[in-house]
């Protein structure tokens, strides 16, 4: 007989005193003796219990943990000299969102969850600017659970919020195309943070150049357009394609997403 065998037939045959003294023998160890069993079932909620609120955009954006999110990130950009990412940015993004859904006839509850994405989707900036889409995905999931959002509805809004980056991200579901447009759409001279014209790279330049800039979304016509005026004598239109190609191909790629052809417009000059 082996020794564990033995240790086991001891305890089992042994004077009554002997398992009193070890009761983790008797039932299954957890690390707090209140917590339930990790196999154990999720209770079922009671019958006539009231239903889940449901999580608003408002409820996320007036959220105090949100809004710290939201102000640290742009914090941490502002250490490594990037344009602003904070209140302003996340705002504008969600009812850009918001207003592609809404405008192509997606369901109103997808529309809202477009702005919960687009509120929450550079938060993961706060942590690394280095994958901070996916950072903020999982940041997100957490959140969203806390404030008691459906697993259907936070699945996709953490599979937006992963997605909006041109660089690794797709538009895997509406929610997704319609931030990644929304995002890449949001190019202005009120971002740039450098005050000192001589120190301008080129991000700096292409913002500034961009006195107007505006999302038009024609649903007759199936076609989503980014439309800017700008200021030649600042940025050259070549300067833009050369940061803004990749986010072109995103917007094309998520606009065809949403059964839709994507253009561009600079200064009444549109280029499909
Ligand atoms: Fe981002
Ligand atoms: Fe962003």
């Amino acid at each position: 007989m082996g020794l564990a065998a033995k240790i086991a037939r001891t305890v089992a045959a042994g004077p009554p005193g002997l398992l009193a003294s070890f009761p983790q023998l008797k039932a299954p160890m957890t690390l707090n003796p209140q917590a339930p069993a990790r196999s154990a079932p999720v209770p079922a909620a009671p019958a006539g219990s009231p239903a889940r609120p449901v999580v608003r955009f408002d409820t996320v954006r007036e959220n105090p943990r949100i809004k710290t999110l939201v102000r640290h990130s742009d914090e941490c950009l502002a250490h490594i000299g990037y344009t602003e990412h904070g209140e302003r940015h996340v705002a504008l993004v969600a009812h850009i969102a918001m207003n592609v859904l809404k405008r192509l006839g997606h369901a109103e509850r997808d529309v809202e969850l477009a702005g919960i994405a687009g509120y929450m989707h550079d938060i993961g900036n706060g942590v690394n600017r280095e994958g901070h889409a996916q950072i903020g995905a999982v940041m997100a999931m957490q959140l969203l659970i806390e404030m008691g959002m459906p697993d259907a509805e936070m699945a996709k809004v953490i599979a937006a919020i992963g997605n909006h980056h041109e660089i690794d991200g797709d538009p895997v579901n509406v929610v997704a195309a319609a931030v990644m447009l929304a995002d890449k759409s949001d190019v202005h001279r009120t971002r740039v943070r450098n005050p000192d014209f001589i120190k301008f790279d080129i991000h700096d330049r292409v913002n500034y150049a961009v006195e107007k800039s505006f999302l038009n979304v024609d649903e007759s016509q199936k076609s989503i357009t980014l439309e800017l005026t700008t200021d030649s004598a600042i940025s050259q239109v070549m300067e833009y394609f050369e940061i803004f190609m990749t986010r072109m191909l995103a917007c094309r790629k998520a606009a065809m997403f949403l059964g839709c052809t994507f253009g561009l417009s600079v200064n009444g000059n549109r280029l499909t």
